[in-house]
């Protein structure tokens, strides 16, 4: 049985006030005896303080994203090493606004998943089509060929305990959540995809959805079988929000 995850995307958000308040609040409101694994992905000047902020509360700290480079001339980069230094032990990967706004590109993308890995953190590796991509029918290859390009650069063991995020671009901020089933079939594609290599990993993989997840559609996308969590921006700067929804994900087993 999957044990389900619910991540919260700060983005480029918030203060160390507002970050040090919204831990304390999802700490204190989140309960001891939860069925759900959570975490909260703060900016990357904030990891440190926010790591010792999580001490002894079981919540998990990720990074937003990494260098696939591990040390060097870099200049303005952060290697995958220095985040399992300052307590992350995820890392997401691929994000769409990383792919979008920065040029990542599926090769890009698939050398972080490698940094991560190296580093024996987890990645969170992020997939998901643009609404005209959905319109033109080609949700699947997309997805397939995002994808693709991590699973051919590694053995399908090295998938490990990483995390697969499905986020469409166009349910990202917009208020616009995709309906449970249409979720739920893409979820069902990838896993499918990563079965067709290997049925225990498959089994075993995490697959949350991500794109305007709140307190009040949580519930009915975490109760499709191949959604196993969510990846939550804007909902996951709320403390209320975000316990509402860990607490959707906890009633899921
Ligand atoms: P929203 O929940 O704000 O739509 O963002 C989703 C996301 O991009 C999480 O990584």
């Amino acid at each position: 049985m999957r044990r389900p995850l619910v991540a919260g995307n700060w983005k480029l958000n918030g203060s160390r006030a507002t970050g040090a308040a919204l831990v304390r609040a999802i700490a204190g409101g989140i309960e001891r005896s939860r069925a759900v694994d959570v975490m909260v992905c703060p900016p990357f000047v904030y990891l440190a303080e926010i790591a010792a902020a999580l001490q002894g509360t079981g919540i998990w700290l990720g990074a937003q994203s990494v260098s696939a480079e591990s040390g060097g001339a870099f200049t303005g980069e952060v290697a995958a090493a220095m985040l399992r230094d300052v307590g992350c032990s995820h890392v997401i990967v691929g994000h769409s606004e990383r792919r979008a706004l920065f040029g990542e590109s599926d090769e890009v993308v698939a050398h972080k998943f490698m940094a991560v890995r190296a580093a024996a953190l987890q990645p969170v590796l992020c997939v998901g089509e643009t609404l005209d991509e959905r319109r033109q029918g080609s949700t699947e290859d997309v997805v397939r060929r995002q994808l693709e390009a991590v699973l051919q650069r590694i053995s399908i063991e090295k998938l490990g305990s990483a995390v697969i995020a499905y986020e469409p671009v166009w349910a990202i901020g917009t208020g616009q959540t995709a309906t449970p089933e249409q979720a739920q079939a893409v979820h069902a594609f990838i896993r499918g995809l990563v079965a067709a290599r290997s049925a225990r990993m498959a089994a075993e993989l995490r697959i949350l959805y991500g794109g305007s997840v709140k307190g009040s559609n949580a519930r009915a996308l975490f109760a499709m079988p191949d959604i196993d969590g969510g990846l939550v921006g804007g909902a996951s700067l709320d403390a209320a929000d975000f316990l509402a929804i860990c607490s959707a994900a906890s009633g899921k087993t």
